[in-house]
């Protein structure tokens, strides 16, 4: 997966909650749809519940790619045709912690899956910590998702600060999230574009604005997605116009490697 045809973006939060795993889930189910092959990445340490989501429930994550006793195919999970699953497991920065030989144990293991995935979406949990970060920096772009509650406008601030100021990130897209119309995340985004705009020296996208709807929430309550359960409303057509702007701008300018932290790009010495 992790060759430069793999685009990876990373769904990110700095207060959680705002709709990043569901979000994941719908756009990696419309893009496969779409005949992409897509991988996602759960990244959140918590409760994985991408796997849920499809009716499933991951055993295995990429540290058991260091026992004998797993290979690949074990840490797996395919969600639905051209659409997989791998978890992170324990997070990043124990995969930081590794010795040489580990890493490359695991990235040759990985490496087997080169070239096969059109996208890798990147679930990341919410905050500012070391494992959100690297998530995030090891992803080729970077989408900040925040909703109206004025918490989740200060703490995606404090994220995207964070992430300009420690892994030097520079672009970030912004989805508004559960917005009551599209002018409503507009000028979310413009309070957000506001701010940044006075501290920071970065650049900030809007990309999407979904709106809050019954579908959506009943969706998860039912452990479903909303592009099946009901795919006529507002979110799911939002859902959609997002994927297509996505797949439609193509992959931007010279991006960061899919995944650096398998790849061990200036961190490990094979
Ligand atoms: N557009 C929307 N309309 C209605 N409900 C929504 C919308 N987006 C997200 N939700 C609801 O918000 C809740 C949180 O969603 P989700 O678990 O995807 O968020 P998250 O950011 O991944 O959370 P966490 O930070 O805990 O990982 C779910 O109940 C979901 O249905
Ligand atoms: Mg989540």
């Amino acid at each position: 997966m992790l060759n430069k045809k793999t685009r990876s973006i990373s769904i990110t939060s700095g207060k959680g909650g705002v709709g990043k795993s569901s979000l994941v889930a719908n756009l990696g189910l419309y893009l496969s749809r779409k005949g992409k092959k897509v991988l996602i990445f759960d990244g959140d340490l918590g409760m994985a519940n991408i796997d849920i989501m499809f009716g499933q429930k991951v055993q295995r994550n990429v540290m058991d790619l260091l026992s004998d006793q797993y290979s690949i195919d074990d840490v797996l999970t395919r969600l639905s045709q051209n659409l997989y699953l791998i978890s992170g497991g324990s997070a990043l920065p124990e995969i930081q912690g590794l010795n040489a030989y580990q890493k490359k144990c695991i990235i040759d293991q990985m490496s087997e899956l080169e070239g096969l995935f059109d996208y890798l979406l990147i679930d990341t949990p919410p905050g500012i910590d070391e494992n959100v970060r690297l998530l995030n920096s090891s992803a080729g772009e970077i989408f900040v998702v925040l909703t109206p509650e004025p918490a989740s406008l200060t703490d995606a601030y404090a994220l995207i600060k964070v992430l300009h100021l420690v892994q030097k990130e520079k672009n970030f897209k912004i989805i508004c999230n559960q917005v009551r119309s599209e002018k409503d995340g507009i000028r979310l985004y413009e309070m957000l574009q506001k701010v940044c705009d006075q501290f920071l020296n970065i650049n900030l996208e809007h990309i999407a604005s979904i709106q809050r709807d019954q579908a959506f929430a009943q969706a998860t309550r039912n452990q479903e997605l909303v592009l099946n359960s009901a795919p006529e409303a507002p979110s799911a057509e939002q859902v959609r116009v997002l994927a297509d702007k996505i797949s439609g701008y193509g992959r931007l300018g010279n991006l960061k490697g899919s995944m650096q932290f398998f790849m061990g790009v200036n961190q490990v010495d094979l």
